[in-house]
């Protein structure tokens, strides 16, 4: 019986290759933590607050060592971030990203989880004249994890802005802004030797708002919807409930037209502003509650995407706290959940 059913079982997987592959394991919800606060908590503060909201993920935009040793010890697993100013001189150094990791990263593991490392933060768009030497950047981050046996536990890539994504409805026909191919073609020939996976920030928030009413509100909070308003790909079909998955589609189809098409996919940001200026009416306390928990049901329900139904998306909300010393218009200071 047993042996039926796993035969069954492995003819499915077979099957589903290279899909099975991408659905290895569960998928999870963490938390960003942003530390641009007038009256940032000490790191043995954030650490108390992890466990009472039993957050077992969190991404950090440095590798702060106070951080890092706060986390050791508590099974909490964590992303670390190799910092955009930091980015230029590690792509163009085999040697300074090699004590990079040696100063962040060996000395923390295994007390601290540290489970995989961003190497910047939307770097394409956010400081393209580094553009070039972002392979090379994760490459030797990557080697000096290999030279320190640590490459099968820590994964190596680097968070997009889904911006690069464009014509991203219907997901079908979305394709990445050909003006990087020089530096997606190599990033995706790196994340799939590594095993690693794709690293995107989604945001239905500014998708829903540039549309100017062409997304209903409902679409990009995960609300139920009448069937006749859920969007329909017109090329495969597929039906869509919500912005996310669309978005993350997009990103899927993005990297099958460039022949990639077993990367699995890690949502690096995702959220609502509780609270925004006169002209953000939208971020309210009320949606940005609404569009966390329905987000955190979907993703820990392992629905998956319209295109890849029960792969796991793992996301990383952003973010822990309010950001208040951040620039910029009200909405920017007002993504935090707690
Ligand atoms: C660290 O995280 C990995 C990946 O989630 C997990 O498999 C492993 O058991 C964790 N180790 C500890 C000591 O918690
Ligand atoms: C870069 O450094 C790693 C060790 O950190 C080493 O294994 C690798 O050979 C070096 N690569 C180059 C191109 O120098
Ligand atoms: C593609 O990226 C380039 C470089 O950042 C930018 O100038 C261009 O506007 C982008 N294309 C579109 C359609 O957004
Ligand atoms: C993808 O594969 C197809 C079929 O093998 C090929 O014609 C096409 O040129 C490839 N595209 C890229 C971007 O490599
Ligand atoms: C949970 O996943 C199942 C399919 O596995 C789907 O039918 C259901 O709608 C999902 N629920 C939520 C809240 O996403």
């Amino acid at each position: 019986m047993a042996t039926w059913r796993s035969m069954a079982l492995l003819f499915l997987f077979l099957h589903l290759l290279p899909l099975a592959a991408m659905a290895d394991k569960d998928a999870f919800v963490g938390f960003n933590i942003g530390t641009a606060l007038s009256d940032m908590p000490s790191p043995t503060q954030v650490v108390a607050l992890l466990k009472a909201q039993k957050i077992f993920h969190v991404r950090l935009y440095d590798a702060d060592q106070a951080m890092l040793l706060a986390l050791s010890g508590t099974g909490i697993r964590v992303t670390v971030s190799v910092p955009n100013q930091q980015l230029l001189a590690i792509g163009q150094s085999n040697s300074t990203a090699a004590n990079w990791v040696a100063r962040n990263i060996l000395t923390h593991v295994p007390a601290t989880n540290i489970t995989a490392i961003s190497v910047g933060s939307e770097v394409l768009t956010a400081i393209p004249n580094a553009a070039p030497v972002l392979v090379s950047a994760l490459k030797y981050i990557h080697a000096a994890l290999v030279a320190a046996r640590l490459d099968s536990h820590i994964k190596v890539s680097t968070a997009h802005s889904s911006s690069i994504i464009l014509d991203s409805f219907p997901p079908s026909q979305a394709f990445f802004n050909r003006t990087w191919d020089p530096v997606m073609i190599p990033l995706l020939e790196f994340l799939q030797s590594t095993k690693s996976y794709l690293m995107l920030n989604v945001y239905p928030y500014y998708d829903y708002i540039q549309s100017r009413d062409a997304i209903p509100l409902d679409y990009a909070l995960f609300r139920p919807l009448p069937p006749n308003k859920e969007a329909v790909d017109s090329n495969t079909l597929l039906h869509y409930t919500n912005v996310f998955d669309a978005i993350v589609d997009a990103a899927y189809f993005s990297m099958s037209y460039l022949n990639f098409t077993n990367i699995p996919i890690v949502v690096t940001e995702s959220g609502w502003p509780s609270k925004g200026d006169s002209n953000e009416p939208d971020a309210t306390l009320d949606n940005a509650n609404t569009y966390n928990s329905n987000l955190i049901k979907h993703v820990i329900n392992n629905t998956g995407t319209p295109k890849h139904p029960g792969v796991a998306v793992s996301t990383f909300i952003y973010e822990l706290y309010n950001e208040d010393a951040r620039s910029g218009v009200v909405s920017e200071k007002n993504w935090g959940a707690f």
